[in-house]
């Protein structure tokens, strides 16, 4: 099977490499999730042809150089895992000049969307990653080099047999944890009850992160999301009640 042209944002044949992690705790199992394809219309393609190559890569195995990357120096670096189609990303991005933003996403047309506005609006501080975010940080991302991590509306897996899938659990946190400068803060949102719960029990469960609640208004990285997101609409049309988790590494 032939590799895929270096640029285009797909990633390899078959199926994609998943760190064993031997560490006791619990990590999302593979699921369907991780093959997620998706086409883009002629336009899309046209635009990801052209920029992909200068603001995207796909899942490796080499250390993101952040400062060639961005093209400068002493800035924050935030990584947000499963940012869709980057609604929120590039929302904040314009009103974090000074901080990175690396928004990390499996599926294409998602990262094809916030490559458009980042485009369009010329919006100088976001880079993609297309890939799964546990791997992306394992591979990609050196220990103690981030200031933050956000996940905002992970998929929920409602189903209880697939709550394995979910992406918070001892094992990322731990991940995110090791991947945190002193101070860095992990932020999450979800608007599903169930999740809120099961994220509930698991604030207090890596003991490298303090748990700071919600607010915390001497938060050192923005905090407000600026706009509700497609999911975070469809959320509250279900008079469904957002809630927000902030930590920071000790
Ligand atoms: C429910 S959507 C939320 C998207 C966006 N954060 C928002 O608020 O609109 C969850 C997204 O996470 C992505 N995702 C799920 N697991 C992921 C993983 N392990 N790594 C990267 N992205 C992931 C999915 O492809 C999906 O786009």
């Amino acid at each position: 099977m032939t590799s895929p042209r270096p640029g285009s944002g797909e990633l390899p044949h078959g199926r994609p490499p998943q760190t064993e992690f031997d560490d006791g705790l619990d990590y999302p199992r593979l699921g369907s999730v991780t093959f997620r394809r998706g086409t883009l219309t002629d336009n899309q393609q046209a635009l990801f042809d052209e920029h992909w190559p200068r603001l995207g890569t796909i899942l490796t195995d080499e250390h993101i150089d952040v400062e060639s990357w961005f093209g400068r120096t002493g800035a924050k670096t935030i990584v947000e895992i499963g940012s869709g189609t980057g609604t929120s990303t590039a929302a904040m991005a314009p009103k974090e000049p000074d901080t990175n933003v690396i928004a990390v996403e499996l599926y294409k047309p998602g990262l094809a969307k916030l490559l458009g506005q980042v485009v369009r609006e010329d919006i100088s501080n976001i880079r993609m990653v297309r890939g799964d975010g546990i791997e992306v940080l394992a591979r990609m991302i050196p220990p103690a080099s981030l200031d933050g991590v956000r996940i905002f509306f992970a998929d929920p897996w409602p189903k209880a047999r697939h709550h394995k899938r979910r992406i918070i659990q001892s094992g990322p946190l731990n991940l995110i944890a090791s991947r945190l400068k002193k101070g860095g803060v992990l932020h999450v949102a979800t608007d599903h009850a169930g999740y809120a719960e099961w994220i509930d029990e698991l604030v207090d469960v890596e003991k490298q992160l303090q748990y700071k609640g919600w607010p915390w208004p001497e938060c050192p990285q923005l905090t407000d999301r600026q706009i509700i997101t497609k999911f975070e609409g469809k959320g509250l049309d279900k008079d469904h009640v957002i809630k927000e988790y902030l930590w920071e590494k000790q």
